[in-house]
């Protein structure tokens, strides 16, 4: 693989092969990103993987202070999966942001509700830095993880308003052993909250298996219930939305494709997941 630390060496890099696969990631790579990369690699003669921690999207200082990083570690796992012309691209802040970005996006709805309630400004910082990467690195392909399922949405909606010719892959949610969805900010919950943490998945399955039963509103209860039940888990929110729309359904008929999306404290850390009813 090659590395690439400004936009020239990106593009010098890259040179005329197509299609591009692109990965945007903020680091601290797991088993998910590296199911996005094999895909990517899989479905492209070239793949393109950024690694930027964009302080736009961050609506918490601390937050954007404690998220880990360890360029050295992605990029020895990157080397192992990647071909000798996959290129790891990692651009310094102002390769990105040259000037402030003032960019405010109308994602209608879409950052209102859930992860864009509880996040103000976290889904417009996120389209800043992908709509700027997708222009930089000018893929054909890009793939994002679908533990993130509201981003996703973020994003197909970006590519439609800015009429990006690029395809956008949704990829399965990839768990630990014990259930619980990777995440880049898994290796930062507490003992005793990372014990807990599997109960979310948990409370998440036997949902599903409530909805033979049960009316939304009581599946909604019981699931919070059971998770709010550890002393180290917080349910933000539970809501039950179509798949499209993301807006929360009042009955089972309502939509063929719904999906139960949650956020749950545990400890200082946000967990979230989400499954297919
Ligand atoms: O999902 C992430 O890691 C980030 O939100 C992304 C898409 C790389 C943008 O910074």
């Amino acid at each position: 693989m090659k590395i690439a630390k400004n936009t020239k060496e990106l593009n010098s890099l890259k040179g005329n092969t197509r299609p591009v696969g692109f990965v945007p990631t903020m680091g601290a790579l797991h088993k998910g990103h590296f199911s996005l990369v094999n895909e990517a690699v899989r479905h492209t003669p070239l793949t393109v993987i950024s690694i930027f921690v964009n302080p736009t999207q961050f609506n918490d200082e601390n937050d954007l202070k404690n998220y880990p990083r360890d360029l050295q570690k992605d990029l020895n796992n990157l080397d192992r999966i990647l071909r000798e012309n996959d290129i790891v691209y990692v651009p310094m802040e102002k390769e990105i942001y040259p000037e402030p970005d003032n960019r405010i996006f109308d994602f209608g709805h879409l950052d209102k509700i859930m992860e864009g309630k509880n996040r103000p400004g976290h889904f417009n910082g996120v389209g800043q830095v992908v709509s700027v990467l997708f222009r930089l690195v000018n893929p054909d392909l890009t793939f994002f993880g679908e533990k993130d399922l509201q981003q996703l949405a973020i994003i197909r909606k970006l590519v439609e308003m800015l009429k990006i010719p690029v395809s956008v892959v949704g990829m399965p949610i990839v768990r630990e052993s014990d259930g619980l969805a990777m995440s880049s900010r898994n290796q930062l919950l507490g003992k005793n909250e990372r014990k807990a943490a599997p109960v979310i998945y948990k409370s998440l399955l036997e949902a599903v298996n409530l909805r033979k039963k049960e009316k939304i509103e009581i599946v909604k209860e019981k699931t919070i219930r059971q998770i709010n039940k550890s002393p180290y888990l917080s349910v933000e929110y539970f809501e039950i939305v179509d798949e499209t729309t993301l807006l929360p359904v009042k009955s089972w008929n309502e939509s063929t494709d719904i999906y139960g999306c949650i956020a749950v404290k545990a400890g200082e850390i946000r967990l979230i997941d989400n499954i297919k009813f």
